[in-house]
């Protein structure tokens, strides 16, 4: 019989999240950016750790791009294996915010369901769920990848937007309007928004 999580008995360390959280003085928690393709998630993900760690917090940011190289690398973009991919990285963001990290994820992470089921690991307030609300004309025309002018010329299929769903978040702790704003005042609602959830100080 292959073993399973069920023979496996949990091991409980000694240091524990609340000790880890009281030496880094903030508590652990995660950021989760949603959005379309080139609606800024990781831009501003990048820029709001950058912030964070000039004031001192442990951050660290896992990115759709760099995650779908390694532990994602087996996973493509069909409705199954985006949610295998949103749960991997629910485990892992929860790993890291165990260990006291903020954890600030940048993934489409289109579909509702699956950003609920990371939302119910974590305790609340430790899931703070931010919609980087851009337009999808807007990200359209920015095309920074050149991705959207493949998926319309139909060379990469079940493109988020054109031609596989995105479901808009309908309660996020915080939509920020990055089709309009500029990456400074972005950052600062983002940043305000956390102090506000007493994430940090
Ligand atoms: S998901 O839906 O959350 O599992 O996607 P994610 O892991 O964030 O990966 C999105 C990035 O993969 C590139 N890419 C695609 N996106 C959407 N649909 C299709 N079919 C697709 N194929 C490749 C694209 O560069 C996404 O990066 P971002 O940073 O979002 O633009």
């Amino acid at each position: 019989k292959p073993q399973t999580s069920t023979d496996v008995v949990w091991h409980h360390a000694t240091v524990t999240r609340a000790r880890r959280e009281r030496l880094n003085g903030h508590r652990g928690a995660i950021v989760w950016f949603t959005g379309l393709s080139g609606a800024g998630k990781s831009t501003l993900a990048h820029a709001v750790e950058e912030e964070l760690h000039r004031m001192g917090c442990r951050t660290f940011v896992l990115d759709g791009d760099n995650v779908r190289h390694g532990l994602c690398g087996d996973l493509g973009f069909s409705a199954k294996d985006r949610e295998e991919n949103i749960r991997r990285v629910g485990e892992v963001a929860k790993l890291f915010m165990e260990a006291g990290v903020i954890v600030l994820t940048a993934f489409i992470s289109p579909y509702k369901a699956d950003r609920a089921r990371v939302r119910s690991m974590v305790e609340h307030g430790g899931f703070m769920e931010i919609f980087c609300d851009s337009p999808v004309e807007i990200c359209e025309s920015r095309d920074v990848k050149g991705l959207y002018k493949k998926a319309r010329a139909g060379q990469i299929a079940e493109f988020t937007g054109i031609s596989s769903p995105y479901e808009t978040p309908e309660n996020p702790e915080l939509t920020v309007n990055t089709g309009k704003l500029d990456l400074e005042a972005s950052v600062r609602q983002v940043i305000e928004a956390m102090q506000h959830r007493s994430l940090i100080a």
